[in-house]
């Protein structure tokens, strides 16, 4: 069952998840422990994730637990259709092809919910969602969630008192939020506008709008390439960090007029917008890194363009009426899945855990949690962490029974 763009692909997909496998130590840990006490035999999973070869090794992960995966992509654009053919050859059900319409792409989700999960794992709250709206949550025993404008979607179900099964927030684990958000999307972001730009960093000024986790990594990799960094803000204490860090801080009405290159990362609607593609530089590059592709004004900036022309595989121009062009990259969806491969495996490897992790604590507790946005807690932080560092060959130091007994007293 399921629907890919091509089968013949499934030799290439193998051979990059096995590169992808490599990488990813601890869920490899996970794995072999799940072949031995398969906790998800029987689960029926469904998933809403990017189909990247990261995803393709959980995805292998809680097979080998004992769980039948049901598979749809989390944005229409960042599938791998190698890693797709690679995954439904070995028997997962897979609804995903790169370039699906909006349309395919609700009924890749459509598909995942009538393969009637037990657990599902979201990127984005698509999914989730989808299931609330069909009012399909009855089987459903809990959730997880893989990032920050998803965890934001299901606290407001929460909030309304509509969540119908518990979710864990994934994305909120420190060996998450901490780690994928700014060290894995600050390097992808900025590969998939090189590979979409071939530009030079050194020099050029980037703007970064928004300083929370991603644009705290992208701000950071853009320095370390040379770039001129400027960072805007709505939040002051986010804003006051930026500028301790070494950053020039405004407010984009002026961010606009200087930068030359644009990315996008706070989960919000409309950071880039009409007003200041009118005053933007010829040839200024705008990129999202956040979750959905609302965070330029896309429809804006082609009511504005008088011509637009397709320069390179996700890289558009926009020709403004007096003349000026402005470049967009990868339809203003995440650039970093969509001009790139998404995070290296190596950080995957410690969100994957989290995930795997999640899904089984979910199937072990079903029925005793809350309808709840719940946190993975601090102890499987410490795991996963422990557990990346042994397989990086690094030790720490432990805490001698003086220190914790010092740590503990008030004296
Ligand atoms: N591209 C990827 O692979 C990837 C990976 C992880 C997260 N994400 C997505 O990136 C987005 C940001 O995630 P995060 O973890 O950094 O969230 P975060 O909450 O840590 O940071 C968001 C920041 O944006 C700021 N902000 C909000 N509106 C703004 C505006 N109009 N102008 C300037 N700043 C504004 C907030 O004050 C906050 O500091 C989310 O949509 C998340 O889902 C993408």
């Amino acid at each position: 069952m399921g629907r890919i763009r091509d089968p013949s692909l499934s030799e290439r997909g193998r051979r990059q998840i096995e590169w992808a496998e490599r990488h990813m130590p601890v869920l490899l840990r996970i794995r072999s422990r799940f072949a031995r006490e398969t906790p998800l035999e029987g689960v029926k999973i469904g998933a809403c994730l990017h189909v990247t070869k990261e995803t393709a090794a959980l995805v292998r992960t809680l097979e080998a637990g004992g769980a039948e995966v049901c598979l749809a992509a989390s944005n229409p654009l960042s599938t791998q259709d190698d890693v797709a053919a690679a995954l439904s050859e070995g028997g997962t059900d897979v609804y995903a092809w790169r370039g699906q319409t909006e349309e395919e792409y609700r009924w890749a989700i459509d598909m995942v919910i009538r393969s009637g999960p037990n657990v599902t794992m979201d990127d984005g709250g698509d999914l989730t969602v989808a299931i609330h709206e069909a009012g399909a949550a009855e089987g459903v025993w809990g959730g997880t969630e893989e990032t920050t404008t998803g965890v934001i979607r299901i606290r407001a179900l929460e909030r309304e008192g509509r969540l119908a099964y518990p979710v864990v927030a994934v994305n909120n684990a420190a060996t998450k939020w901490d780690f994928d958000n700014v060290y894995g999307t600050g390097q992808s972001a900025l590969d998939g506008i090189i590979r979409a730009t071939n530009i030079l960093l050194a020099g050029k000024r980037v703007v970064v709008a928004g300083y929370g986790h991603v644009g705290r990594g992208i701000a950071a990799r853009a320095r370390g390439m040379g770039a001129r960094v400027i960072v805007t803000e709505v939040d002051p204490v986010q804003a006051l960090r930026a500028v301790m860090d070494g950053y020039d801080v405004m407010p984009m009405s002026e961010a606009a007029r200087v930068g030359d290159v644009f990315v996008t990362a706070t989960g919000n609607v409309d950071v880039l917008r009409g007003e200041h593609f009118a005053v933007m530089r010829d040839g200024a590059v705008l990129a999202n890194a956040g979750h959905f592709d609302v965070e330029i004004s896309v429809g804006e900036i082609r009511e504005a363009a008088r011509e637009v022309r397709r320069v390179r595989p996700n890289l558009e121009e926009y020709v403004m009426p007096d003349g000026r062009r402005i470049y967009l990259l990868a339809e203003g969806r995440l650039v970093n899945l969509v001009a790139a491969e998404g995070h290296p495996s190596e950080v995957m490897d410690i969100s994957f855990a989290n995930q795997a992790l999640a899904v089984e604590r979910l199937v072990a507790e079903r029925g005793r949690l809350q309808p709840r946005v719940i946190g993975v807690p601090p102890e499987v932080d410490r795991e996963i962490a422990s557990l990346k560092l042994e397989s990086m060959g690094i030790s720490i130091d432990k805490l001698s029974p003086e220190q914790e007994a010092y740590l503990r007293s008030w004296r």
